[in-house]
C-alpha cells in the first residue's frame, strides 16, 4: 500500500505511449530508446517492472503490450489513459500528491504548491488540460447517464438550468428522455463552447440556451431546477456558499436547488478534492448546514448513481 513505484510506472508507460506502441508491434529497449528519445537501460528497466506488473510481456522480438495493458491505451473506451497521463489534467494534478502534507497542514490544495496556480487558472491558460478535463468528466458520466435519467422524475420541471454542466452529456440525456423540458446549461468559455457543439449534435439546439459565465456571477433567473452535479465538492465552505447563493438568489421562491454528490463514500475521493482543489467531500449533515444559510431546506434524498445521491433543496 506504500508504494509509489508502481503508480508512477503505470503514469510514465501511459506518458510516453508504451501501450500503444507495442500493442501490436514489439520492440526491444534498445529499438524503442532513439524512438522515444529515452535512455535504453532505463527504458530496460521500467518495461522489466512492466513486465513482471503483466503489463507489457517479453516475446522473441522484444516487448509486446498484454491484453491487460492495453487497458492502458488510448481511445479503448474507459478513459484510464487520459487519468493516468501527465499531460492531462487528472494525471498532472495526481502529481500534487507529493505535497499532500502542506493539504493536511493548512487545509488547502497542494496543486498550486506544484504548479504556482490553482487547478482551474491552469485550465483556463491550458487548452490541453481544459479538454482533458472535459473528456474525463464526459466519460466518467457515460456509465452514469442512464441511471441518473431513471432514477429521478425530471419530468416535473419545465426548466432544468445545469450550473458547471461541463459538455452537457447529461442535460442532453434528461432533455431527450423528457420532450415537453428546456435546458440552459452554464459553464466556462471553452467548456460552455464545446457543451453548445454537443447539445446540437443531440438536435436539442432549440429547447437549449448556453451561457459562457461564472457560477459566481448571476445565474438565469426563474428556472424551475438548478443543478449542481459534482460542483460543490471541488469547492471550500466560502466559494460553495457563493455558489449556493447563486442558485438560491435565481431560483427565487419556486425553484428547486439539486445538488449531486457522492455523501462523502470514498475517501480516497476526498483527498482528491482536498488536493486538487482544496475542495470538500461532505455529508448529509454538512450539506443541510450549507445550504440552510441560504433558506433552503432538504427535501428528499434520491440515490441517483453508484456512489452519487441527488438531494433536493427547496425554499
Ligand atoms: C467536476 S466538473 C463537473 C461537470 C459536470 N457537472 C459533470 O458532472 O460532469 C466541475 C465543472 O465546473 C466547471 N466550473 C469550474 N469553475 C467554474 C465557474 N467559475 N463557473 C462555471 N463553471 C465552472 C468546470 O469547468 C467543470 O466543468
Amino acid at each position: 500500500m506504500s508504494g509509489l513505484i508502481t503508480p508512477m510506472a503505470l503514469r510514465v508507460a501511459v506518458t510516453l505511449g508504451l501501450p500503444d506502441r507495442l500493442r501490436d508491434n514489439p520492440a526491444t529497449a534498445h529499438e524503442l530508446a532513439p524512438e522515444l528519445d529515452l535512455d535504453p537501460l532505463a527504458l530496460d528497466l521500467l518495461l522489466a517492472h512492466l513486465t513482471t506488473l503483466g503489463v507489457v510481456e517479453r516475446t522473441a522480438s522484444g516487448y509486446r503490450t498484454t491484453y491487460f495493458g492495453a487497458l492502458l491505451c488510448v481511445n479503448v473506451g474507459n478513459g484510464l489513459n487520459n487519468l493516468l497521463h501527465h499531460d492531462s489534467a487528472a494525471g498532472r494534478a495526481d502529481l500534487a500528491f507529493v505535497d499532500l502534507i502542506h493539504s493536511v497542514r493548512t487545509g488547502g490544495p497542494a496543486y498550486p504548491v506544484r504548479y504556482g496556480q490553482d487547478f482551474w487558472t491552469d485550465l483556463a491558460e491550458h487548452r490541453h488540460l481544459r479538454d482533458a478535463f472535459d473528456r474525463q468528466m464526459t466519460d466518467r458520466m457515460r456509465n452514469w447517464v442512464p441511471q441518473v435519467v431513471r432514477n429521478y422524475d425530471w419530468s416535473r420541471f419545465g426548466t432544468l438550468v445545469d450550473v458547471g454542466g461541463g459538455h452537457g452529456s447529461l442535460l442532453a440525456a434528461i432533455l431527450t428522455a423528457n420532450p415537453a423540458m428546456r435546458g440552459h446549461l452554464v459553464e466556462l468559455g471553452e467548456t460552455a463552447a464545446g457543451a453548445r457543439a454537443v447539445l446540437g449534435l443531440y438536435g436539442l439546439a432549440d429547447r437549449t440556451e448556453v451561457t459562457g459565465s461564472s457560477f459566481f456571477d448571476p445565474l438565469p433567473a426563474g428556472a424551475d431546477a438548478y443543478l449542481l452535479f459534482d460542483i460543490l465538492h471541488d469547492w471550500d465552505d466560502e466559494r460553495a456558499h457563493r455558489i449556493l447563493a447563486r442558485c438560491a438568489e435565481a431560483a427565487g421562491e419556486r425553484g428547486r436547488i439539486l445538488v449531486v454528490e457522492s455523501l462523502g463514500e470514498s475517501t480516497e475521493f476526498d483527498l482528491v478534492m482536498l488536493v486538487h482543489f482544496g475542495g470538500r467531500d461532505r455529508g448529509l449533515h454538512d450539506f443541510e448546514r450549507l445550504a440552510s444559510a441560504h433558506g433552503l431546506r432538504l427535501e428528499s434524498v434520491t440515490q441517483v448513481t453508484d456512489g452519487r445521491s441527488l438531494l433536493e433543496f427547496t425554499r
